[in-house]
C-alpha cells in the first residue's frame, strides 16, 4: 500500500547492490511513496550489482561514488541536485564494510590496514557525506538523513568483529554532526539500528545463521526484513517525523529490550 508519503521529496540513495540490498527495497518504496532520487554505488559494485535493473524500475539515474572519496561525494552531490532540480530532502546511507570480516581475521589478530579501511567505508565515510551536503548546503529544511547500524555498537556480538567498532563510530557521528545540522540547517539526522538481515553484507558475518535465528526466538516480533527496515526508513523521511533527531532507532522486534524470551529458555534445558 502507498500513502503518497514521499511525494515531492528528493533524495539520494546509497548502497543497493542487489535485491537484497536495505537500500535496494528502500528504494523500491520511496519510488512507490512518491519520492525521486538518484541511485549510487562504488564504481567496483556498479560493475558487480545489478543497479540499472532498478534504475530503470524506479526511473532513476545513477552516480557512481566511492564514499570515502570526497572529490567522488562532491561530484554527487552537484550532479544530483542538477538532475534532480533542486536541494535535497532525503539522504540515505546504507554502506558497510569490513575486509577482516570478510577474509574470517580475528578480532585479536586484526590486520590494521584492513581496519582502517573498514572504519573509512562504513563510518568515516558518513561524515565525509554530512560534511559535503553541510559545506554544499545541498540539504533543504526540515530534511532527513539516516545511516543503518546495528546493535553491536552497544553490546558485545564477537563475531560482529571490527564493525562494531566501526558502527560505534558511526552512531556517535550522527549524533555530533547532527547537532549542527540541527542548529544551522533544520535537517534530521539518525541511525537505524536493524534486526540481522539475510543481505550481502549480512551474510559476510560468521556464523550468521545461528546470530539471525537467536535473534528471531529472542524477539518478540520477530527479526525485521530488509522491506520492513526500508518502510521504517521512508516514515523518517517523511515529514510525520520532524523533530526526531540525534537518535539510534532500534528496529529490531523488540531484541534490544530483551534479557531472555521462553524460547531460549526451552532451547537451555534440553
Ligand atoms: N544485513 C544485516 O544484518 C544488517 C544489520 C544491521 C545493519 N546493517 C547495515 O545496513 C547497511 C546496508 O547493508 P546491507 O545489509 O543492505 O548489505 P549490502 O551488502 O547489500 O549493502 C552494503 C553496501 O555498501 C556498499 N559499499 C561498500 N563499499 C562502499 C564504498 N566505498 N562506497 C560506497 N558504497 C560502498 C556496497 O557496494 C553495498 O551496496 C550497512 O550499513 C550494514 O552494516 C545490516
Amino acid at each position: 500500500m502507498s500513502y503518497n508519503l514521499l511525494k515531492g521529496k528528493r533524495g539520494i540513495i546509497f548502497g543497493a547492490l542487489d535485491e537484497n540490498s536495505i537500500a535496494w527495497k528502500t528504494a523500491e518504496r520511496a519510488h512507490e511513496e512518491g519520492a525521486e532520487f538518484v541511485l549510487t554505488n562504488a564504481p567496483v559494485a556498479l560493475r558487480m550489482g545489478t543497479i540499472n535493473t532498478l534504475a530503470e524500475k524506479t526511473n532513476s539515474e545513477v552516480i557512481p561514488a566511492d564514499a570515502t572519496k570526497v572529490e567522488d561525494l562532491e561530484n554527487l552531490i552537484e550532479k544530483s541536485q542538477e538532475i534532480l532540480g533542486g536541494k535535497l530532502d532525503f539522504v540515505f546511507h546504507s554502506i558497510g564494510m569490513s575486509i577482516n570480516v570478510r577474509k574470517g581475521k580475528h578480532y585479536t589478530d586484526q590486520n590494521y590496514d584492513w581496519t582502517h579501511k573498514g572504519l573509512d567505508v562504513s563510518a568515516m565515510s558518513f561524515h565525509k557525506l554530512m560534511q559535503t551536503l553541510y559545506k554544499k548546503d545541498a540539504m533543504n529544511e526540515w530534511g532527513s538523513i539516516v545511516a543503518l547500524t546495528y546493535m553491536a555498537a552497544q553490546r558485545v556480538f564477537p563475531d560482529y568483529n571490527d564493525m562494531a567498532d566501526n558502527k560505534a563510530y558511526l552512531e556517535s557521528v550522527a549524533r555530533s554532526f547532527g547537532y549542527f545540522f540541527g542548529k544551522d540547517k533544520k535537517v534530521r539526522v539518525n541511525t537505524i539500528s536493524q534486526s540481522p538481515t539475510p543481505t550481502s553484507a549480512g551474510q559476510g558475518v560468521k556464523g550468521f545463521t545461528g546470530f539471525m535465528n537467536y535473534a528471531e526466538k529472542m524477539s518478540p516480533l520477530g527479526n525485521a526484513t530488509a522491506l520492513e527496515c526500508a518502510d521504517y526508513t521512508l516514515t523518517l523521511f517523511s515529514d510525520l517525523t520532524k523533530k526526531v533527531t540525534l537518535q539510534n532507532l532500534f528496529h529490531d522486534g523488540g531484541f534490544s529490550n530483551m534479557g531472555v524470551s521462553q524460547e531460549i529458555m526451552e532451547a537451555m534445558e534440553e
